[in-house]
């Protein structure tokens, strides 16, 4: 399996923090952002990598993680994305890498407690299709979030939606065979204008071939103040995949 680090975008929730800088080199406790997600798919068995970012400071991403030293791997793949299409737009950049692989992908501002080993394993076990982790969450209104039937089986998942049908999140942790690149290309833009990943978990679930696992330890992202601050304390607490 390959896994993606997705660290584009414009981290307009974070003004001015990222006016000059990418959200992803900003410091989460005692590392950049975008040590933990990488950090996270290496302890889940996961070493041949691709960071996907854009932007002005695409630079700096190859001085701070240059071939993965810090890691413990040998070599570090890039992908530049134009623009800010979405996460969807970010991931079809890493489609020359992926080579028909099944991947991980994790974005870039997500923070994980624990290993997500158990669900890769599991998922690697799966003849085909795609996985999605959840998490219960207080605020679910600010994520994708997924509607169950009677059986407890994801039937959708809803972006941002004012009235969440379940206190979980779908979280920034997403397993995929290599059909998510024909997904991507059937998708139309949101009203946010973007290629939105919750349309590639919405295709995923109506061919029936998305299973879901519920994610072990603190989950976070890091792109807004208060969740930054919040992680930040939460690292500085337990740590992070051993970070
Ligand atoms: O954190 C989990 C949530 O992430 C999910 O629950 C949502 O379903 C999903 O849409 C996403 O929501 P956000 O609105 O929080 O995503 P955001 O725009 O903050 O982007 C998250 C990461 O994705 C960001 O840190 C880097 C990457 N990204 C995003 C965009 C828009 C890119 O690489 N390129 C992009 O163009």
């Amino acid at each position: 399996m390959k896994g993606i680090v997705l660290a584009g975008g414009l981290g307009t929730r974070l003004h001015p923090l990222t006016r000059i800088t990418n959200k992803h080199l900003l410091p989460v406790y005692d590392k950049p952002m975008v040590f933990y997600p990488i950090q996270a798919l290496v302890n889940a068995g996961i070493k041949d990598i691709m960071v996907v970012t854009g932007g002005n400071n695409a630079g700096d991403f190859l001085r701070l993680l240059a071939n993965g030293a810090d890691f413990g791997l040998r070599h570090l793949n890039y992908g530049y994305q134009e623009g800010e299409g979405g996460i969807a737009a970010a991931l079809k950049v890493a489609e020359p890498f992926v080579e028909g692989h099944r991947i991980c992908v994790v974005l870039g501002d997500n923070i994980i407690e624990k290993s997500i080993k158990g669900a890769v394993d599991a998922y690697k076990a799966q003849p085909s299709g795609g996985k999605i982790l959840l998490k219960e969450v207080p605020d679910p209104q600010r994520f994708g979030v997924p509607v169950f039937d009677e059986n407890n089986r994801v039937i959708r998942v809803e972006e941002k939606p004012a009235d969440p049908k379940s206190p979980y999140a779908v979280t920034g942790i997403y397993m995929y065979d290599a059909d998510v690149f024909e997904i991507i290309n059937t998708l139309k833009p949101s009203g946010r204008g973007e290629l939105e990943i919750t349309d590639v978990n919405n295709a995923y679930l109506e061919r029936g071939d998305l299973t879901y696992d519920v994610l072990d330890g603190w989950w976070a992202d890091a792109g807004t103040f208060d969740s930054l601050l919040k992680v930040s304390n939460l690292v500085a607490r337990t740590g992070a995949n051993n970070l």
